[in-house]
């Protein structure tokens, strides 16, 4: 069984007085011993506080990206050590945004990826193709080629304890989700082909969906076999939508 996972990104949103009540709203509403798992990414720089509010509640903190590399001279980054010593459990590593503003490629989100894993922080890998992508009709080519540059570095067994979210570009931020077939469809792709590896781990892997998920949509895109909770980016930052998703997760 996989359990439901719902993780909010926060992107390069909040202050700490937002953030403190935007927690305690996630606090209040939360059920304790919750069936879905629940995380937040909040910007790096609020990681620490929200990671100490959120203390003994059993809501996650992940980050929005950090550095492959271990140590050193790399002025303005974060390293995986860093995020583990400071209560992280989760970071988000290839995040379309990262790709297409930073211009992160397929081997440098592999090399987070692991970076990320051998610090034993659980990384959310984020796969998607662009609506021109989808428009050409090389969606699954696309997300098959992002998800094989990461299992060719880390080998298929580090799926185990990582989780994959499948974030179609379009959908993102634009108000326009994927329909739940579209999402089930990739999906079943993504785990078919981690299962031509390793069939344990492909039934074991949880796949997130990511894109203009709210609580309207929330139940039916969830409801999809393959579909393990979600990748939340605007609609986490109101307590009571993000809740409501939470909430959603669990008719698995
Ligand atoms: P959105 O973002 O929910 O605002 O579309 C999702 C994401 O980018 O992870």
């Amino acid at each position: 069984m996989r359990r439901p996972f719902v993780a909010g990104n926060w992107k390069m949103h909040g202050t700490r007085a937002q953030n403190a009540q935007l927690i305690e709203g996630v606090l209040h509403g939360v059920a304790d011993g919750s069936p879905t798992e629940i995380a937040v990414c909040p910007p790096f720089v609020y990681l620490w506080e929200v990671a100490r509010l959120l203390k003994a509640s059993g809501i996650s903190v992940g980050a929005q990206s950090v550095s492959a590399e271990a140590v050193g001279a790399f002025t303005g980054e974060i390293s995986a050590s860093m995020l583990k010593d400071i209560g992280c459990s989760y970071v988000i590593v290839g995040h379309s945004e990262r790709r297409a503003l930073y211009k992160e490629d397929d081997a440098l989100v592999a090399r987070k990826f692991l970076a990320a894993q051998t610090q034993r922080l659980t990384p959310i890998l984020c796969i998607g193709e662009t609506l021109e992508e989808r428009e050409r009709g090389d969606t699954l080519q696309v997300v098959a080629r992002q998800l094989t540059a990461v299992l060719d570095l880390v080998g298929v067994k580090a799926l185990a304890t990582a989780v994959i979210a499948y974030e179609p570009v379009w959908a993102i931020g634009t108000g326009k989700n994927a329909t739940p077939e579209q999402a089930q469809q990739v999906h079943a792709q993504i785990r078919a082909e981690v299962a031509a590896h390793d069939a344990k781990i492909a039934g074991g892997v949880r796949l997130l969906y990511g894109g203009s998920v709210k609580a309207a949509n929330a139940r039916d895109i969830f409801s999809m076999p393959d579909v393990d909770g979600g990748l939340i980016g605007g609609a986490s930052l109101k307590a009571d939508e993000f809740l409501k998703i939470c909430a959603a997760a669990q008719v698995h």
